[in-house]
């Protein structure tokens, strides 16, 4: 226990420790929830955590920095990484286990399998970042099998990621939940992201034209404007703010991800993803 009494979060970086911890609370019969990060935790993880209590009775989080799913010319390096803070964090939010594997437990020597998720990872961030999918999906699933969980938190600001994740596990017969968590803004309304620590005062400013851009074509396409125009306007938004490059802006239905020319009231989601400076941000909005 720590000072105040708490039950500590366990640090475990071996996997057969792991498996031991695991297999002592399903001994038990402890419903078991994970949710996967990359660390450098805020609020938006820790509203994963709190939803993760509510659905298990031992949650367990993992901390793992996964070089397969960053491109080779992407952040990698520079990908901030916060493990004492974050472990602070997880002790402070009650988590039972934190899964912090080095790169050499998840990838040994002579790894040679690959994981491709067609479907939903098609277009959007699926083009705009080749191989990316394919690395989340990966780790994802040995994450799936190193923790068994009977139900797994993902953030909906990774909309995307969400959707195929679902399909992995709908193919791949992974037996259990997936529950999406809606997206945590700051009071300004910019989504909260471990990357927005890149962004300087002045980018950090001119960044919230990207939430205010999407709830104006949400309105604007749920009272019937044209989808084509209303897009093309909310990028011309975001780039007159200041933006240097949209890679994506769209209407896409809310399950197969699917690119929507029209709005017909089935769900649907507004997709962007724009560069601030150096910066790529993503964001995205129920219609
Ligand atoms: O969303 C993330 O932080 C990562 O993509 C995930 C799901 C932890 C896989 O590395």
């Amino acid at each position: 226990a720590n000072k105040q009494g708490d039950v500590d979060v366990q640090t475990i970086n071996q996997l057969d420790a792991l498996r031991q911890h695991i297999s002592a609370l399903r001994d038990a019969k402890r419903r078991v929830a994970l949710v996967p990060t990359m660390g450098a935790l805020h609020d938006g993880h820790m509203a994963l955590v709190a939803e993760a209590r509510r659905h298990a009775d031992a949650v367990v989080v993992s901390i793992f920095v996964n070089p397969t799913q960053f491109g080779a010319n992407e952040d990698l390096d520079a990908y901030p990484r916060t493990m004492e803070r974050d472990a602070d964090l997880l002790r402070a939010a009650g988590v039972d286990i934190l899964w912090a594997p080095h790169a050499t437990i998840v990838y040994p020597p002579g790894f040679a399998t690959e994981v491709h998720v067609a479907g939903p990872s098609k277009g959007y961030c699926g083009a705009a970042r080749p191989g990316h999918f394919d690395g989340v999906a990966l780790v994802v699933a040995k994450l799936f099998n190193q923790v068994q969980p009977d139900v797994a938190l993902f953030g909906e600001k990774d909309f995307q990621q969400l959707a195929v994740i679902r399909q992995m596990a709908r193919d791949l017969d992974f037996a259990l939940d997936i529950l999406g968590v809606p997206i945590v803004r700051n009071a300004d309304g910019l989504a909260l992201s471990s990357r927005n620590a890149y962004l300087t005062a002045e980018e950090r400013a001119a960044a919230l034209a990207l939430p205010v851009a999407l709830a104006q074509a949400a309105a604007q396409i749920r009272a019937g404007d044209d989808v084509a125009q209303t897009l093309a306007q909310a990028s011309a938004d975001i780039l007159a703010a200041g933006f240097a490059r949209v890679e994506y802006f769209a209407l896409a239905d809310a399950v197969t991800l699917d690119e929507l020319q029209h709005f017909d009231g089935r769900p649907a989601r507004l997709l962007v993803a724009a560069k601030m400076g150096k910066t790529r941000l993503i964001d995205n909005l129920a219609i």
